[in-house]
């Protein structure tokens, strides 16, 4: 019983299901790549940068997000950057995680393909070996480009389809809907990818409905809009079509203008399958455990409830069988309801 604290939220096994890999490059270590890289910023200082972190609007961010990422040059950067992230899961015992890489934000800026994967699955391999962190790699398409240059994305990665479990789509939600990339998604099931899209964040919850007619998605990041359609609503509780939500995200980026207003308990207790991810944890205030602790703050979340979101997430993931059983079992040890 009692209130989870954060040590409780820590310890409490986890899974993460919406992260981009971008998004977890801290200001220290972008400053130190730039550096490194001899890259100019356009940022005097750290205290500078962090700033610029007072977004109004999924817009605002992104601008920043993909300003930031140019200092990620060769192999060494993209492994150092999936590193970093493996390392404050272990720390949060984050058991199981399935990251996004939005490739055309290097590949437009002369970085090879390559270069990119290759950094971020030699990272994700040696996670598993050394810190016993499972995953599972999401290629994401960036939906203010067009479908010819989603279509060349897909091109470059069959080579590594071995590396990549599934395709997202994400960046500037509002004017591109998902079925601009009906036909590349096709494609990519085709190539045997599993598919998921950012819907429902900025967008109308027409868009949740066009992620899963159009792209057949086995998951929605975000969705929480969808709670403006009783009919998706329903839709959702009885497929368990699952919705992986960023609650500091959103209040970062004022999808809910506080906390206390977010719907993510509402659609839990209504049978949604949601499940607690951290999006752009360096631009957000927090981790997976500061996710869960910001939910304790603003909507009072119980241990059950606390561990009903972790089920989900694994219900959610992508992981085989066996991965599932093994972590459901971690989570049954845990005390306190
Ligand atoms: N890329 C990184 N974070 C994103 C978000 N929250 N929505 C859309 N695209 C993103
Ligand atoms: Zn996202």
């Amino acid at each position: 019983m009692g209130i989870p604290g954060r040590e409780w939220l820590n310890a409490l096994p986890k899974v993460e299901l919406h992260m981009h890999l971008e998004g977890s490059l801290e200001p220290e270590k972008m400053f130190e790549l730039a550096q490194r890289n001899n890259i100019e910023l356009p940022f005097g200082s750290v205290d500078e940068l962090r700033q610029a972190y007072a977004f109004s609007n999924l817009q605002d961010f992104l601008d920043i997000y993909y300003q930031g990422a140019s200092v990620l040059q060769v192999e060494q950067d993209f492994y150092d950057l999936t590193w970093a992230y493996l390392e404050i899961c272990r720390q949060q015992n984050v058991v199981h995680v399935e990251p996004f890489f939005d490739p055309q934000t290097h590949t437009d800026r002369g970085i090879s393909f390559e270069t990119v994967i290759n950094g971020i699955t030699r990272a994700l391999k040696n996670g598993e070996t050394q810190l016993g962190i499972s995953s599972g790699l999401i290629m994401c398409f960036l939906r203010h480009l067009d479908e010819e240059a989603a279509f060349s994305t897909l091109a470059r990665a069959e080579p590594y389809l071995e590396q990549i479990i599934a395709v997202g789509l994400d960046s500037s939600e509002k004017g591109h809907p998902p079925e601009k990339f009906s036909r590349v998604f096709a494609r990519a099931r085709k190539l045997g990818l599993l598919t998921v899209a950012h819907a429902g964040e900025e967008g109308p919850a027409g868009y949740v409905w066009a992620a899963i007619n159009d792209l057949k998605v086995s998951r929605i990041d975000h969705g929480v809009r969808s709670s403006d359609d009783p009919e998706l609503m329903t839709h959702l509780v009885e497929t368990r079509l699952p919705l992986t939500v960023c609650p500091l995200s959103n209040t970062s980026l004022g999808v809910f203008d506080d906390m206390s207003q977010h719907n993510i308990l509402e659609m839990l207790d209504s049978g949604v399958c949601v499940t607690v991810n951290s999006d752009d944890p360096a631009y957000f205030g927090g981790y997976m455990t500061e996710n869960f602790e910001a939910l304790v703050r603003g909507l009072d979340l119980s241990k059950n409830q606390a561990k009903q979101l972790v089920l989900n997430s694994i219900e959610a993931s992508f992981a085989d069988d066996a991965r599932k059983t093994q972590i459901q079992t971690l989570l049954v040890s845990v005390s306190g309801s």
